[in-house]
């Protein structure tokens, strides 16, 4: 009795038609509710940044965090990750001993999130994460910066860490490779891979070029 119902109801359904109006009002619905979530949720705070700078929000995956981590091995210091989301690499990097760990990141919504989770794991007196715009951050006192951002901006940030960062320090990128860098070592595949460049390298590298443009 009760599958028949069902299925009058599932026909009468099948049946109907939606009209061009309906379909309209259904777009722009869904279109207006996509448009909540994303001014809303994942992008507060970028109003002051410009358009080509903004970065959405996209977790790295536990294979990228343990490549990131990884690549840092052996190495000591702070360590500031770069739009930090939910604080992710931040909270592994402090929990591998990395201090000051610090995440810099836009979204507030985020910066609370990622303060929930190091207080989860009873690392938040040891952790912060800062609601600052990346690119207005003095970096040089970091040994250590993780990058996980859309490739319209690394190139600019090349000439920032470049300029900014102590000789001896290391950067991890994640999902995107620096466009003009040349990295010391790399660790995983696909989508999961890492990247780590030595500043100190770069340099000389930078430098040598320069010379050679002079004198050719
Ligand atoms: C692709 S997500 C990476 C999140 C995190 N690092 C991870 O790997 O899980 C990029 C993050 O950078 C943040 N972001 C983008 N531009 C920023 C800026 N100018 N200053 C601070 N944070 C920024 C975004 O809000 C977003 O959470």
């Amino acid at each position: 009795m009760e599958d028949d119902i069902q299925e009058e109801v599932l026909s009468q359904f099948k049946e109907r038609r939606l009209g061009g109006w309906q379909v309209l009002q259904l777009t722009a619905g869904t279109g207006l509710a996509v448009y909540a979530v994303w001014a809303g949720i994942l992008m507060p705070g970028f109003r002051r940044v410009p358009l080509r700078l903004q970065v959405p929000y996209m977790p790295a995956s536990r294979a990228q965090v343990s490549n990131v981590m990884m690549l840092l091995k052996g190495r000591s210091g702070g360590i500031a990750d770069l739009g930090s989301g939910d604080g992710r690499i931040v909270l592994e990097a402090c929990s591998k001993g990395f201090s000051p760990a610090v995440g810099y990141e836009l979204n507030p919504w985020l910066v609370r999130l990622a303060y929930f989770h190091a207080w989860r794991a009873g690392q938040h007196k040891s952790i912060s994460y800062r609601r600052e715009d990346l690119w207005k951050v003095d970096l040089s006192a970091y040994k250590n910066v993780t990058v996980f951002l859309a490739p319209s901006v690394l190139s600019l940030l090349q000439k920032k860490l470049l300029a900014e960062l102590p000789e001896d320090a290391l950067i991890v990128a994640g999902r995107f490779p620096f466009p003009d860098w040349t990295a010391c070592k790399v660790e995983g595949d696909g989508v999961d891979r890492a990247w780590a460049y030595h500043i100190q390298e770069l340099r000389h590298r930078y430098q040598s070029q320069d010379v050679h443009e002079e004198t050719s």
